[in-house]
């Protein structure tokens, strides 16, 4: 499908003033992607599971004005006015308009707020984003009411990777795949769309977030993304990805717990080595990180519960485990994890369903 495609035909509906709220999860990926090109398309294809706790809630008001010369809004974190919001949104609406043709006669109020607390290095732009896009496409239904759920979810998902690309896997749940692979029938580079065929097991996973280093990210993901041209890895890894998601699809399918921590732990070290194999170099992980994966991996080892981690491009850990294990888990995170966490903060999350309207 061309991008063309989702450019709409002449509305049927007017609408003079309204508005919507919803909310949006965040997502974490198991095949990393990192690295993109042309507009927004990424360099490799990644699956992705969907949070339910870490979420943006976002209301969109909007009134029709006089004069369509212009982008027209206003932003509001919790409830304060925010400034340093505008760019990002400015340029998001310019990449936007195209396909959202009206944008540009309506005055905008975007009220946000976030579920979990800022600067705690949990990326916001996923959430935010597909809150913002889930809200822009509830207004295009309005003025073209024959629009499918369908039709809605994937312009939402193709929207939202406009404002960042992970964003694309945030409007569907449970698990998201974004970008063209040969082995999975439908796949794009253009929107996330939701893996139906997953084992009973991970409709309930969990997803506990180990709150390692709450600063500022050291380096934005768009400069990280940046730094996959001319790597000298680039293609390898690329390649790679292809090859764990054929992978982590059959594990996810089959329930297969093994082959889902070996693959979900090796992209998450692998997104950190190609960090510190690019030009500039960075390092990421603290070590904090890597007293908690070795903890991980002693604890796997000595009692056999299937635990695993994942990372972000960030020092923050992400421990994966079933549900049935929860107890045990959680009992290990407590006694043995908590101490390398700042101000021993930790949030507990699980697989959800994705955005959610709820006014
Ligand atoms: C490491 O989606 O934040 O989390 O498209 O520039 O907004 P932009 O990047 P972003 O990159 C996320 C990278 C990652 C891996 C992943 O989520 O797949």
């Amino acid at each position: 499908m061309p991008d063309k495609a989702f450019i709409p035909s002449a509305y049927t509906n007017t609408i003079e003033k309204g508005s919507f709220t919803w909310s949006a999860p965040s997502n974490i990926a198991l095949v990393k992607y990192w690295g993109k090109k042309g507009k927004q398309l990424p360099a490799n294809p990644s699956i992705s599971l969907t949070l339910n706790n870490c979420k943006t809630i976002t209301t969109l008001g909007f009134e029709k004005k006089e004069n369509s010369g212009s982008f027209s809004f206003e932003l509001l974190f919790e409830g304060q006015l925010k400034e340093s919001f505008r760019p990002k949104i400015e340029k998001f609406f310019e990449r936007i308009e195209e396909y959202l043709p009206f944008l540009k006669d309506y005055h905008f109020t975007i009220d946000t707020q976030n579920t979990f607390p800022h600067s705690s290095g949990i990326a916001s732009s996923a959430s935010g984003m597909a809150a913002l896009a889930v809200n822009l496409m509830s207004l295009e239904a309005a003025l073209n009411p024959l629009m499918t759920e369908d039709e809605f979810n994937q312009k939402a998902s193709f929207l939202a990777r406009l404002g960042s690309g992970s964003a694309c896997r945030s409007v569907s749940g449970n698990v998201v795949i974004w970008g063209d692979h040969d082995e999975t029938a439908h796949s794009s580079n253009l929107y996330g769309f939701a893996f139906e065929g997953f084992h009973e097991v991970f409709k309930t996973y969990q997803d506990t977030i180990l709150l390692v280093d709450k600063g500022e990210k050291q380096v934005s993901s768009t400069l990280g993304h940046d730094l996959m041209h001319g790597h000298p890895f680039a293609q390898q890894r690329f390649a790679q990805a292809h090859d764990n998601l054929s992978l982590m699809k059959e594990a996810l399918a089959k329930g297969d717990l093994e082959a889902f921590i070996k693959i979900t732990e090796s992209e998450a070290l692998t997104l950190h080595a190609m960090m510190m194999t690019s030009m500039p170099y960075f390092i990421l992980m603290k070590p904090n990180t890597l007293e908690i994966i070795n903890k991980i991996w002693s604890f796997r080892e000595q009692t056999g519960v299937p635990v695993c981690f994942t990372l972000d491009a960030g020092a923050n850990v992400h421990v994966l485990y079933p549900e049935n294990v929860s107890n045990k888990v959680l009992d290990f995170i407590k006694n043995e994890l908590v101490g390398y966490c700042q101000n021993s903060q930790y949030i507990c999350d699980e697989i959800g369903t994705g955005a959610v309207r709820i006014n």
